[in-house]
């Protein structure tokens, strides 16, 4: 199997590029993580680049040619495939255009519901009694995209915003990797 060399893009954290860094490394994952991109100097995430010996660049959002010097790396890395994980500027349509059907984006919620930022307090204010992560295709609409898989849960009165996250992303590490999975099945 010749896997999809793939780009990951972060501005945090990065515990989902971890996990798909981990989980490329089977044999048997479709992709293989060739480039991490950063719009952030300070993001923990990228210590997993150099702990795998992952290419990592940093995009400076300010400066008006930064869509141009992602495509310009894409290219230099052969990248064929895109996933957004905590990558918290929104993707322009250039870069859309470029990678059709191509880029996907995990978020925190039930999509369609609680698109943006801010979901937790939003979900307990609006005394949700489920909650869950989408992974979905990145289309020009923030967060709109056709859904890929969806995993959820279900929320306690007690949950407060740490609990909510921690039952999400518990979520994530299993739902990045199987939407990758379900595009390549047949290819
Ligand atoms: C995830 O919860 C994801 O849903 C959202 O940003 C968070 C990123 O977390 N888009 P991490 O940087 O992967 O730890």
């Amino acid at each position: 199997m010749v896997k999809k060399k793939t780009c990951v893009f972060i501005s945090g954290k990065g515990t989902n590029l971890k996990n798909l860094i981990l989980q490329s490394r089977e044999k048997i994952f479709p992709i293989k993580i060739s480039l991490v991109i950063s719009d952030n100097k300070n993001a923990y995430g990228v210590i997993y680049a150099k702990k795998y010996q992952i290419p990592y660049i940093f995009i400076n959002t300010k400066l008006v040619n930064y869509e141009n010097t992602i495509l310009f790396n894409l290219r230099k890395y052969k990248i064929s495939f895109i996933c957004l994980a905590g990558y918290m500027k929104i993707v322009s349509n250039k870069l859309i255009k470029n990678y059709q059907r191509k880029i996907i984006n995990i978020h925190p919620s039930l999509l369609p519901k609680f698109k943006g930022l801010n979901t937790f307090s939003r979900m307990l204010k609006n005394k949700e009694k489920k909650g869950g992560c989408t992974v979905h295709y990145v289309n020009e609409k923030l967060d709109s995209g056709n859904t890929i898989i969806q995993k959820k849960f279900f929320i306690n009165d007690k949950d407060d915003e740490k609990i909510l996250k921690y039952k999400t992303q518990k979520l994530e590490y299993r739902a990045f990797p199987e939407a990758i999975i379900k595009i390549f099945r047949n290819s």
